[in-house]
């Protein structure tokens, strides 16, 4: 089988991610880790066998053997990052959130268009098998005509991280975990046309929302509301509710992280006269058996993978990653003049004095 040739750029939290997944991955190979931590690099090197460690982007750059890379770093250094890697006609798979702004994303995308690499952003819950699970059970017709979707994502944080402190990243909660929440609405509900938002800040001292509610209206009439919550001190709650005419999905994982767990969401189909459905996927009794059938990020490697190798279009595009940071752009705007905002935002709205006024009058 053909194998492409993958690099990591950032090697912090892709070292719980995607590092581990390599060994389950036939079709492509881990060339190489970089990060401008040399010890960092050099460790995610020989604990997950690369073939080689950088320090830095351009050297990692010329290196032959690299036809794609996954973009890890801060989110206030993709647009910088993707560029460049575009440049060296290297394709990229770009971590959550695509970028800070829509004229960031747009550049990245014309870098990628120009270049003719692939520009795929990492929304990894279109992989989960949980979501996948949900969205056949939406299309199927088992829920009839959804509702509203709603989502509750709260973290166990506390004080004032450099997560906060950075304000350049220009937004964490509405953009940082919006992301994932908002593409899975577009997934299930279609595009969005109106945005409803109010963003604040709940711990002194942060210098980005830690709070944020979000009401989307989507084309065809249906709601879905993106609540986030970055002030709790109990253990990790994330949970999805579906609404539709025959039945409600529920899906809840509370007290770890999802994203690097293998346990599946605890759902459960409530169909009409109570009765109650524990659809919960099965985990298998092997682990390497679970990750390599279920692991999101396994998956979402062996596709970008394949769409190199074979010139396939990813099915989730740097236009998909742009429409999910246009709409926490747009939750931004909502909550800042204190109006509805109807999409498409005609240009990147200035979040920097956004964020000043919001720390200021918050902390
Ligand atoms: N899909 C998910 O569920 C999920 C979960 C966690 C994080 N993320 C995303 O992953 C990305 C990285 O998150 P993180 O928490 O690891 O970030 P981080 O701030 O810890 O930084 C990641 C790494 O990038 C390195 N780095 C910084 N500047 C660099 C540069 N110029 N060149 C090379 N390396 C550089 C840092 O040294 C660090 O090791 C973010 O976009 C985040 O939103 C996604």
């Amino acid at each position: 089988m053909a194998r492409a040739g993958i690099a990591i750029l950032g090697c912090e939290q892709s070292v719980a991610m995607y590092m581990p997944m390599f060994r389950y991955l036939d079709n492509g190979e881990f060339i190489a880790a970089a990060d401008i931590v040399k010890e960092k690099a050099e460790k995610a090197r020989d604990v997950y066998g690369a073939k080689r460690a950088y320090t830095d982007i351009d050297e990692m750059l010329l290196d032959a053997d690299i036809d794609g890379v996954i973009v890890a770093t801060p989110h206030y250094l993709h647009a910088e990052h993707v560029v460049k890697i575009a440049e060296a006609g290297k394709h990229v798979l770009c971590e959550k959130p695509m970028a800070r702004t829509i004229n960031e994303c747009d550049r990245m995308i014309d870098a990628c268009e120009r270049n003719r690499v692939i520009l795929m952003p990492a929304h990894m819950k279109r992989f989960n098998w949980c979501f996948q699970l949900a969205d056949r059970l939406i299309k199927d017709g088992t829920l009839g005509e959804i509702a509203q979707v709603r989502t509750q994502w709260d973290t166990y944080a506390q004080g004032t991280d450099a997560a906060y402190m950075k304000h350049r990243t220009l937004g964490l909660a509405c953009l940082g975990y919006g992301s994932h929440t908002i593409d899975l609405s577009r997934w299930w509900l279609g595009e969005v046309e109106t945005v409803s938002a109010e963003v604040s800040i709940g711990w002194k001292g942060r210098e980005v929302d830690d709070q944020s509610v979000m009401t989307l209206r989507h084309v065809d009439g249906q709601v879905s509301v993106h609540s986030v919550s970055l002030v709790f001190h109990k253990p990790l709650l994330e949970e999805y509710t579906i609404f539709g005419t025959e039945a409600t999905l529920q899906m809840r994982v509370e007290g770890l992280w999802s994203y690097t767990s293998p346990l599946p969401f605890d759902m459960k189909l409530y169909r009409r006269e109570r009765m109650v459905e524990d659809v919960t996927p099965k985990i298998l009794d092997n682990i390497d058996d679970t990750l390599t059938r279920t692991n999101h990020f396994l998956k979402e490697m062996e596709h970008f993978c394949d769409c190199i190798v074979n010139g396939k279009t990813p099915m989730i595009t740097g236009e998909d990653g742009r429409k999910a940071t246009e709409i926490s752009n747009a939750g931004y705007v909502s909550s800042w003049k204190k109006r509805k905002v109807i999409l498409p935002l005609r240009e990147s709205p200035d979040l920097e004095t956004f964020f000043n006024e919001l720390a200021g009058s918050e902390n």
